[in-house]
């Protein structure tokens, strides 16, 4: 049953468009600098997250494992990890904890990559020793603990009962029992700032915003079913731009941001990295690469991702990644109107300056 989800979930991602929503950067715009005073090549994209150093803010994020398929998947993100320097994450790893038979399908990501940044990945509703175990498994740096109750609600055969109780009390539990940083990661909707502030004081070391506007698990789990029912439901959640937005007015020491939903080039990227995210992370995109030219096309579309935010980087004067999050922003549209009901100083960021 699960497998055949997995399976489901792979194939419908390869084949199913992004959104109906969009991600909510075209909303947001750098403002050109005409005297950007560098030569290109003095631009680094090198950056650090969760105390470790990587070549580029991009990431692997999360997308498979239990099935067959998953062992090359895995085999062929970790080998581009590896050679890129970028952090990669495995897919949910509860079907290796139901049938250990399935661990190589995860594992075989530390094979590839033996001293890359691994990332387990595993329900926030897991118990403490099967976080741990998901951890030991692939010798992870660091625990991703999944959201996803609208994908949940929307599973076929999850109709009747779905539980999300008592998820806020585990996550406490797990990331004081975890031996390595927790991220806290939605997986398509959004993250809003109540909740984020809920998450860091459970000991979240880094959200993942998981923004709407890229892969939608409302469409894929309706696609799967037999019923209209998600149909009203395809717009539903935070764009990855206002996710991003939400969280420019607070301020958590310690705690570092990810960009997931809907980025598909490099000027997103900088975008959401000028939006206060320290790491970018990118599943669909790659599945469909996968499928099309196997690990050549993903190397090389990450690649192209890390060339366009550069060349961003470049037009802006910006020498290094941290430095897009102190150049003005120009918000506008749904994204700007929903940030400003929400609170948020659109003329604080129209203005603020790196000099200030
Ligand atoms: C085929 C597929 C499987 C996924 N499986 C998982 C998973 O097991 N655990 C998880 O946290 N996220 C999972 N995700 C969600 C992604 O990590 C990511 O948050 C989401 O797809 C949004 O990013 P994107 O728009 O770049 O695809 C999966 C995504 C895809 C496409």
């Amino acid at each position: 049953m699960r497998q055949k989800r997995k399976l489901d979930h792979l194939n419908l991602a390869r084949f199913v468009k992004d959104g109906p929503g969009s991600s909510g950067f075209e909303d947001v715009s750098f403002i050109h600098n005409c005297l950007p005073e560098l030569d290109s090549s003095r631009i680094s994209t090198a950056t650090s997250f969760l105390g470790r150093k990587f070549a580029a803010p991009l990431m692997i994020n999360a997308v498979s494992g239990g099935v067959k398929e998953a062992e090359v998947l895995n085999r062929i993100f970790a080998r581009v990890s590896r050679k890129l320097e970028i952090p990669m994450a495995v897919g949910s790893q509860t079907a290796a904890l139901e049938h250990p038979a399935l661990r190589y399908t995860y594992s075989v990501a530390r094979e590839e990559n033996p001293e890359g940044f691994l990332v387990a990945n595993i329900s926030a509703g897991a118990a403490v020793e099967q976080a741990l175990e998901a951890v030991q498994m692939i010798g992870a740096d660091a625990l991703q603990l999944h959201l996803n109750a609208p994908q949940e609600i929307f599973m076929p055969g999850n109709e009747k009962e779905t539980s999300f109780g008592g998820f806020l009390a585990n996550i406490a539990e797990v990331a004081g029992a975890s031996p390595v940083p927790v991220i806290i990661k939605e997986v398509g909707f959004g993250m809003a700032r109540e909740q984020a502030k809920l998450l860091v004081k459970a000991g979240a070391a880094a959200l993942d915003v998981g923004g709407s506007g890229g892969t939608n698990f409302i469409r894929i789990e309706g696609l799967r079913g037999k019923n209209k029912m998600y149909q009203p439901f395809l717009k539903w959640g935070l764009s990855s731009a206002i996710a991003l937005g939400e969280m420019a007015e607070e301020y958590f020491p310690g705690v570092q941001l990810v960009a997931t939903g809907g980025i598909r080039h490099g000027l997103d990227a900088a975008k959401a990295l000028a939006l206060g995210a320290s790491m970018v992370g990118m599943a669909g995109p790659l599945v469909r690469c996968y499928y099309k030219g196997g690990e050549t096309e993903v190397e090389n579309f990450l690649v192209s991702i890390k060339q366009q935010l550069q060349r961003t980087m470049f037009i802006l004067g910006a020498l290094e990644p941290a430095r897009l999050s102190s150049l003005p922003l120009v918000i506008r549209g749904e994204t700007g109107r929903w940030l400003e009901l929400r609170g948020v100083d659109l003329h604080g960021l129209a203005v603020r300056s790196a000099d200030q």
